[in-house]
């Protein structure tokens, strides 16, 4: 028996079978239960209203290790992702990503607004934004243009709320960019994007490539299992404080690094 039933008010439009949640309150174990179950039979449907989604199930709350910042941000995970799971009418999606603020992005975002001058007058892309943090943090430090990109379907209408609640523009695309190559910006900036392997080599393969033609690379990321250290130019070492409900810990040392 799932140890988290959905609730009973699902409506029958939107109803779901064979849900089986996890209890599972850690990333790992997101990971290995998001993106190891089988997606259902059933048909994705468009979301309503996504902002008035996050609006109701998430609130405004100030960024631990980047207090300059608030985001709309859940307390937990598991009843959010349940109710995703609802609004899309589908099972296997991945965890809300979009309504935390990663170790990974806390410190890069941490690191562009202390060192300005990193991203000040350029134009710089948040790779697997979530909820928009780090681009956030670009445009406070002085970017000249930061385009967001994720592919949850929930990213859009989060990224938009977010920037609107920090006084800034950003602009945003669910399109796949690695899937191309890597877009014309002067600044990558990838927050927290290797919490599971096959991403981990899809994004570090394509950040190379981009380093390639002379685009500055930023990425933060709090030590996970398959973020290879080797090679990279160490840039700073942060105690950012997360949740177990997310991690196994309430302080992460999380890292920041650039592509040589
Ligand atoms: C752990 S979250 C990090 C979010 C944010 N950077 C932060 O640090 O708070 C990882 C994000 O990667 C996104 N993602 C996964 N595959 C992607 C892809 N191919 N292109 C863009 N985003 C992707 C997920 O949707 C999720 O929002």
């Amino acid at each position: 028996m799932p140890e988290c039933a959905p609730s009973a008010s699902v409506s029958p439009k939107r109803k779901v079978q064979n849900v089986h949640y996890v209890h599972s309150k850690k990333i790992g174990a997101l990971r290995r239960h998001s993106f190891g179950r089988p997606r259902s039979q059933t048909v994705a449907l468009p979301i309503a209203d996504p902002t008035a989604f996050i609006r109701t199930n998430t609130r405004p709350q100030t960024v631990p290790h980047g207090p300059e910042i608030a985001l709309w941000l859940a307390d937990e995970v598991t009843p959010l992702w349940r109710l995703t799971e609802e609004e899309l009418g589908e099972l296997g999606l991945p965890p809300p990503f979009w309504a935390f603020a990663w170790a990974g992005g806390q410190a890069l975002a941490r690191w562009l607004l202390d060192h300005p001058e990193e991203v000040a007058g350029r134009r710089v892309l948040d790779f697997a934004a979530g909820s928009g943090l780090v681009g956030i943090a670009a445009m406070k430090a002085g970017a000249a243009h930061v385009l967001c990109c994720d592919i949850d379907p929930f990213c859009r209408a989060a990224v938009a709320l977010n920037a609107e609640a920090n006084g800034v523009s950003l602009a945003f695309t669910d399109a796949d960019l690695l899937k191309a190559s890597p877009p014309d910006v002067d600044v990558i900036c990838a927050g927290d994007v290797c919490y599971e392997q096959p991403m981990a080599d899809r994004v570090l393969s394509w950040l190379a490539q981009a380093r390639m033609k002379g685009t500055r690379v930023l990425i933060g990321d709090p030590h996970r299992t398959y973020f290879p250290r080797d090679g990279l130019e160490f840039l700073a070492e942060y105690r950012v404080p997360t949740t177990r409900e997310l991690e196994d810990l309430e302080i992460k040392r999380t890292s920041v690094w650039a592509l040589p």
